[in-house]
């Protein structure tokens, strides 16, 4: 999405607190329009307390929510025009398909034939159109959640919040729904609010994504913003794999600084916050960052470490090496086959790891 679209949802300096635990701690956002943003986190960092927030179900202790630009506190959760789906979306048992998707309309009383249409559209949407004379114990788990889907969608809200819908599903119907929820989001651009501990359904999905960590944003950004240029050790060890290395700086500065490896090596890296000599700080490198070779001096990468191979895994497209360094640490290397002329190397192999300093990441530890 552009960061210049207009803005849906505003949350502005939310705090919830449950006596002694802050569960939302000063989070603060913009949801633009048609944007699919995501808040992904580890179990009780508060993503489903600031969605109840949106939603009206919790009441912050401070704090604004503001919905085009008007806060919504005191509006009641029914009529803050929201469509909501969860994990385990509760569809009336005694009704079929058709008369669950017609509820939020049946309720607002539109007219008979208003809901026919709407019912009909928005299940040839989640392609279920089939289906609208079965009870949802006749659907599989999938099936109910599409069925959520369409019920969130049907009356056109404002916008939508998602908190795990496809956490119940297996795997396979997992990547199937998500494959429909972005369909559904490119055809419908209906705005989304989207929860999820699962980072690879958040990259999938999500336009921007804001990980969250004992309930505070850490970083917001797009998958790309969060993968490349981490803020923190935490979003560099949250979102993709990584190799951290304790280490010093030996020599401090401000763009530019010597690391010491625990080897006692020195690596120049260009660091993006000013270092102190003598402190300690953990170097992030990316597993596909990481090359090998048996030969120490080549042209390139300008940190090299002895390395003696573990595990070689061929993977197709890759392979994956587990290799441990001379002070005993095991990094994760992934090469792309094919890139190099090597064959790939076997365990028990001396070998150096090499890599750019550019590549690198430093977090104060
Ligand atoms: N009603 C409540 N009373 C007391 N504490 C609560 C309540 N609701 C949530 N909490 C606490 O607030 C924190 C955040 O909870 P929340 O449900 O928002 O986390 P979450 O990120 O959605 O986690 P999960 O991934 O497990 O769903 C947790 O420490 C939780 O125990
Ligand atoms: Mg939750």
């Amino acid at each position: 999405m552009s960061g210049r679209a207009p803005c849906v949802v505003s949350l502005r300096n939310l705090v919830k607190r449950f006596g002694a635990t802050t569960a939302v701690d000063n989070v603060s956002l913009d949801v633009g329009e048609g944007e699919f943003l995501t808040f992904l986190g580890s179990s009780g960092s508060g993503k489903t307390t600031t969605l109840f927030i949106v939603a009206g179900f919790e009441d912050p202790t401070s704090g604004d929510v503001l919905v085009d630009g008007v806060s919504i506190l005191d509006v009641p959760p029914h009529l803050r025009n929201i469509g909501m789906v969860f994990q385990r979306y509760t569809l009336f048992p005694h009704l079929s398909v058709f008369e669950n998707v017609a509820f939020p309309l049946s309720v607002r009383r539109k007219p008979k034939a208003e809901i026919e249409a709407a019912v009909t559209d928005v299940l040839r949407l989640v392609r279920l159109e089939t289906y609208a004379d079965r009870r949802p114990n006749q659907l599989s788990g999938g099936q109910q959640q599409r069925v959520a889907l369409a019920r969130a969608l049907v009356y056109r809200p404002r916008f939508l919040l998602m908190d795990e819908p496809l956490a119940a599903l297996d795997k396979r119907l997992r990547e199937e729904i998500q494959g429909e929820i972005r369909r559904i989001h490119q055809e419908t651009g209906v705005t989304v609010l989207y929860v999820t501990h699962d980072q690879e359904e958040a990259l999938r999905l999500s336009d921007r994504i804001a990980v969250f960590s004992h309930g505070r944003i850490e970083q917001i950004g797009t998958g790309s913003d969060l993968y490349n240029a981490p803020r923190s050790a935490f979003v560099g060890g949250f979102i993709g794999n990584s190799n951290f290395i304790s280490c010093t700086v030996a020599e401090g500065g401000n763009d530019r600084c010597a690391i010491r490896m625990p080897s006692g090596q020195i690596c120049a890296i260009r660091g993006s916050s000013p270092m102190a000599t003598g402190q300690l700080v953990s170097l992030m490198i990316r597993p596909e960052r990481i090359g090998l070779s048996t030969t120490a001096s080549q042209a390139g990468p300008d940190c090299a470490i002895k390395v003696r191979i573990c595990e070689a895994t061929f993977l197709g497209e890759s392979v994956s090496y587990k290799v441990t360094t001379e002070w005993g640490q095991s990094l994760a290397i992934r090469e792309i086959t094919g890139k190099s002329q090597d064959v790939p190397l076997n365990s028990g192999v001396d070998a150096y790891a090499r890599w750019h300093s550019a590549d690198t990441h430093i977090f104060a530890t």
